[in-house]
Formats: structure tokens, sequence, C-alpha cells
């Protein structure tokens, strides 16, 4: 049987690192496409001469033409621009929406089958842009972004508690952006929700809002230091995870921007939600019960999202 193709559309911080994973984990073959001419070749051949090294099996290619992506399974969507310190996610709305239509097009072109991530920002309103100027189902076009808000908020939580990060689950819904929810209710150390820690003594309710507050900035924080770009290596991680999830059928449980239609009050749009991914793609929405404030902030993120997706469709007509 051939391996799953891959397609990384953008080849530059992200783009590198998710190819270099798909090889470490034998996802699958690797062609990475970018506008930047000698980027995608020359990040493929770095990898690929690690591959004797590290002793893995996986084809790496670049390519600047779209026909390379030909029968992509799953393609991987960062092309566009990332934000620099003092620029939030929306700041890039303009650039990149040019740049999914263009993306949008070459992907249903040359593969129409794929399962589809975007990673660009701003997330939410991209994916969705993506899915319109694409065509393809909505089921095999979605956001990341939940797994990687969840993965920096278990990360803050396990240092919080000395423990091990593979003992921490959370949740976080809604934008990828400032509006951003994280959970606490449905956020576990060993199966104990955050509010039962706080009464144990483990942290306080101050300590805890800090975290949630630095989840939300967990973007921000990252650029502020890196100077030159936005975060890459969670990102990628997080992507990857989806791709797993969707090649092996794992039918894992994950937070992603996903097309919402009916759950959650929504409909026909693009926000974080806990989904199921397997080989069909999303194959199902989980929607949890919220309580009063709880969904106050999920309506506040959603609204933040309409508001992306209206200017959307002020810039290109199309979308409308
Ligand atoms: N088609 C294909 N590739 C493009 C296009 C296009 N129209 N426009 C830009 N690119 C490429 C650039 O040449 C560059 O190599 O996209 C790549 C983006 O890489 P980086 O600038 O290194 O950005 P990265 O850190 O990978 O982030 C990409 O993900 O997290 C988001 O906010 C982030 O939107 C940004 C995206």
């Amino acid at each position: 049987m051939s391996r799953p193709k891959i397609a990384l559309i953008g080849a530059g911080q992200i783009g590198g690192t998710l190819a270099h994973l798909v090889g470490l984990k034998e996802l699958g073959d690797v062609v990475l496409f970018d506008i930047a001419e000698g980027t995608p070749q020359g990040k493929a051949l770095d990898i690929a001469e690690s591959s004797p090294v590290d002793g893995f099996d996986s084809a790496l290619t670049g390519a600047n033409d779209y026909a390379a992506i030909a029968g992509a399974d799953v393609c991987i969507v960062t092309a566009g621009v990332p934000r620099k310190p003092g620029m939030s996610r929306d700041d890039l709305l303009g650039i990149n929406l040019k740049v999914m239509k263009s993306v949008g097009e070459g992907i249903a072109a040359n593969a129409p089958n794929a399962f589809v991530i975007c990673i660009t920002n701003p997330l939410d309103a991209m994916v969705w842009a993506l899915q319109k100027f694409s065509g393809l189902p909505k089921e095999k076009v979605v956001g990341m972004a939940g797994v990687l808000d969840s993965a920096r908020f278990r990360y803050f939580l396990a240092e919080e508690f000395g423990v091990s990060v593979k003992d921490v689950t959370a949740f976080v819904l809604g934008g990828h952006g400032d509006t951003m929810v994280p959970l606490t209710r449905y956020s576990t150390v060993g199966g104990i929700p955050l509010p039962d820690l706080v009464k144990m003594g483990w942290t306080t309710q101050e300590k805890l809002d800090a975290i949630v507050q630095r989840t939300r900035d967990g973007g921000a924080e990252i650029v502020g230091l890196l100077k030159t770009g936005s975060a890459f290596y969670a990102p990628a991680a997080s992507a990857i995870a989806m791709a797993e999830s969707y090649l092996k059928d794992q039918k894992r449980v994950l937070p992603c921007a996903a097309n919402v239609d009916g759950a959650y009050g929504l409909d026909d749009m693009y926000v974080g939600v806990p989904t199921v991914i397997g080989a069909k793609g999303i194959e199902k929405i989980v929607e949890i019960e919220l309580d009063k404030s709880e969904k106050a902030m999920l309506d506040k993120s959603i609204e933040a999202v309409k508001g992306l997706v209206e200017a959307c469709k002020g810039i290109d007509g199309s979308l409308a």
C-alpha cells in the first residue's frame, strides 16, 4: 500500500516544522508548497537528509506549482503572514484572505478529496473563507486552534501543580483570539475538575484566573519573545495530532474550529468546539452543557468571529 500524501501549503516556520514531524512520525510522504522559490525545495531536502540519521522513510519534495499536491490525502495550510509584536491576529485579515483564495483554488483543482487543516490566522475567519473558496465538504475543512490553546492551558496547569502534562486535560472553546473561552469546569488533573482542586487547596482562584488569562494571551507571549514571527513548534504539533487522527481513524476528541450548524445555537459558522476526528473528517461535534457565565463568554467570542467573517465579506464580494 502506498504511503499517505501530505501536502503542506506554506513552507515557512510552521510548514518546515510540520514536514519534520511528519517524517519523524512516519505519517506519510510530504510535498512542501510555497510561492517563495527554493524555500520548499531547500527545507524538503534538508529534512530528507536527516532521515538516515533518524531512520525514517518518507519522501520529501518541495514545489512552487500546485500540480505537485495532486491527490494529497491531507493538506495543512500555513500560507500567509504571521504577526509581529503589537499586532493582533485580526490585523492579518486583509493579506491572508487573498492568500486563502489562491490556496482554496489550488486545493480544489488538485486535491479535492483531502482533509484540509487551516492554521493561518485570524483562524476562524480564514478557515471559513478557505472552505468557501475551495468548495470542499465542510466536514473535511477544519481549523487548528483548540488543540494548541488547550495544550498551552495544560502546560501552564501542569507547571502550577507540579504534575505530568499527560495527566492534565483542558478544554478551550470559542474563537482563536482574545475572547477564547478556557473552561475550568471541564479541565481536570487526573480526572479531578479544576474548581475541586481549588477547594482542595492545590491552588487559589486568583492563580487559576491568571493561568486562564495567560492561556488567552499565549500566542502574544511568544510573539513578544520572538519579535520576528509567531509560535511554530506547538502549532505544528497540534495540527499533526489532528492529521494523525484523520489518517489513522483514531476518532480522537479534539477541540477544533469546525463548521457548526445547529449545535450551540449556531447557524453554519466556524468556531472552536469539541469534535471527533476520524476517517470521514469531522465526524461529530460534541455539544456540552454551559452555565450562564460560560455561555456569555462563548457568545462574546462568537460575536468577535462573526465580526471577522463580515469583514471578509466586505473585502471579497464573492464571499457575501
Ligand atoms: N501561497 C503559498 N505560500 C504563501 C503565500 C501564498 N499565496 N503567501 C505567503 N506564503 C508563504 C510564505 O512564503 C512563507 O514561507 O507562507 C509562509 C508563511 O511562513 P512564515 O512567514 O514563517 O509564517 P508561520 O510562522 O509559518 O505562520 C503561518 O500560521 O499561525 C499562523 O499567524 C500565523 O498566519 C500565520 C501562519
